[in-house]
């Protein structure tokens, strides 16, 4: 399996064959679509445009419905939820199909749609995203980052080094890291795995979430490894559901 990590979507060569992609937004969106699809919603349908999420959404029953809007870090108005994964509890999304658009994390989801399969990474859940790609065994699998509106991304690139990491552990010997991108990534993993937390406070967007106040629940949460058996997967181009 080779393995190429892509800072943002931005980044990856015209043409390139997306064979098995996997998104991060580690900070937060597919954080919180690890924990709505583990806590029982019935899938994320992602947007990376808003007109296009309320024409969506307006044909889905009222009832069985939720919509998710983040701009720069903080809830649209007229959503229901923004994007923290605190906030996705089973009371409030069991059975419902959420709509969701980010400021970053939806736009690279929606670069990625074609890819022939597509998973999402949080470090929540790194294991069962590394488990399922090991059971697929892909040739080449890409990472792709969803960054800051088109630039590098800490917490991202911790999280793919997170994931080769552990790909490189269980498979020895045929896990190949194709590009310089991983193995800075790999060598930031290998400084702050035991300060996760600490190493999303320093990137940039921790610092501006810190900045929005009352995001301390927020950063434990994304900071945590292997906790959720979940593996968000695009059924078709835009819907994840769990698997
Ligand atoms: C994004 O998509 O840029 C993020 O998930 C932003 C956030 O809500 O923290």
């Amino acid at each position: 399996m080779e393995i190429s990590y892509f800072h943002v979507a931005e980044d990856v060569p015209r043409n390139f064959e997306l064979e098995t992609a996997v998104v991060i937004d580690v900070l937060r969106a597919t954080t919180t679509i690890a924990y709505a699809l583990n806590n029982g919603a019935e899938a994320v349908e992602t947007f990376a445009d808003l007109n296009q999420l309320q024409k969506r959404s307006g044909e889905w029953p009222a009832a069985s419905r939720l919509l998710l809007g983040e701009r720069g870090g903080q809830r649209l108005k007229g959503f229901d939820l923004g994007n923290s994964p605190i906030d996705v509890i089973p009371e409030v999304v069991l059975a419902k199909r959420l709509f969701m658009s980010t400021t970053n994390g939806t736009h690279s989801l929606q670069a990625a749609r074609n890819a022939g399969r597509l998973f999402t990474l949080a470090l929540p859940n790194r294991r069962a995203v590394a488990e399922k790609l090991l059971s697929e065994a892909p040739n080449h699998v890409s990472i792709l980052g969803s960054g800051w509106e088109g630039s590098y991304s800490l917490e991202d690139s911790l999280a793919a080094g997170s994931l080769a990491t552990f790909l490189m552990e269980k498979s020895a010997g045929s896990v190949h890291v194709v590009n310089d991108e991983l193995s800075a990534a790999l060598a930031l993993w290998d400084k702050w795995k035991d300060d996760r937390e600490g190493c999303l406070r320093l990137a940039s967007h921790g610092k501006r979430l810190a900045g929005l106040g009352n995001h301390e629940a927020d950063f434990k949460c994304c900071a945590e490894l292997d906790q959720l058996a979940v593996v968000p997967t695009q059924i078709e181009p835009g819907v994840l559901c769990a698997s």
